[in-house]
């Protein structure tokens, strides 16, 4: 059996509903990628040009720092990273923290939520970073998939 990881990014909570639901289906570890600096409420109004979420997605070289790392990445073979959708792709806080490993013969396997749209261009915007990786297309689910649907998907890799 590979030994598998689930590593997510949640500003409100709801990815890291799914996340652990997803770990408990899959037997995977967790482990939550934390920003080095919080996404307040304003941070994250997506409706202001100049918030920190705004400003942040419009460069897609920009990279907020995570804070703490996964031990052992070493003995992960299947690693699904999840997160929001954030202006249909992947917040660049993912692509932080992807650079931080080397992922050579590993699956990264992408997965969401959001408020409706599906994954767009994010395995695009996360390739370069998962350099030496085999990149899975990934899934955007509901907020309430079930444990048995979520099983099911992660057998598949
Ligand atoms: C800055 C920002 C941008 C977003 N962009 C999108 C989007 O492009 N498409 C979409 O369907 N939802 C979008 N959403 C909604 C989130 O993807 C959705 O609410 C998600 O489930 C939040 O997950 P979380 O609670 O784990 O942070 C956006 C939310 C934020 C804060």
């Amino acid at each position: 059996m590979s030994k598998r990881l689930v590593a997510f990014f949640s500003a409100g909570g709801v990815t890291a509903k799914l996340a652990e639901r997803l770990a408990k289906a899959a037997g995977a570890d967790i482990f939550e990628i934390r920003p080095e600096q919080p996404y307040t409420r304003e941070d994250l109004d997506w409706t202001n040009r100049n918030s920190r979420s705004s400003v942040e997605m419009a460069d897609k070289s920009f990279r907020p720092a995570v804070a703490g790392t996964v031990e052992n990445m070493e003995q992960y073979d299947v690693i699904y990273v999840g997160f929001p959708i954030w202006w249909y792709v992947a917040p660049t806080i993912i692509n932080t923290f992807l650079e931080q490993y080397d992922l050579a013969g590993k699956t990264v396997v992408p997965f969401a939520t959001s408020g409706g749209s599906g994954m767009g261009r994010t395995n695009a915007e996360l390739a370069v970073s998962c350099k030496g990786a085999r990149l899975a297309e990934g899934k955007r689910f509901g907020a309430d998939a079930s444990e048995s649907e979520l099983k099911k998907w992660s057998e598949g890799f």
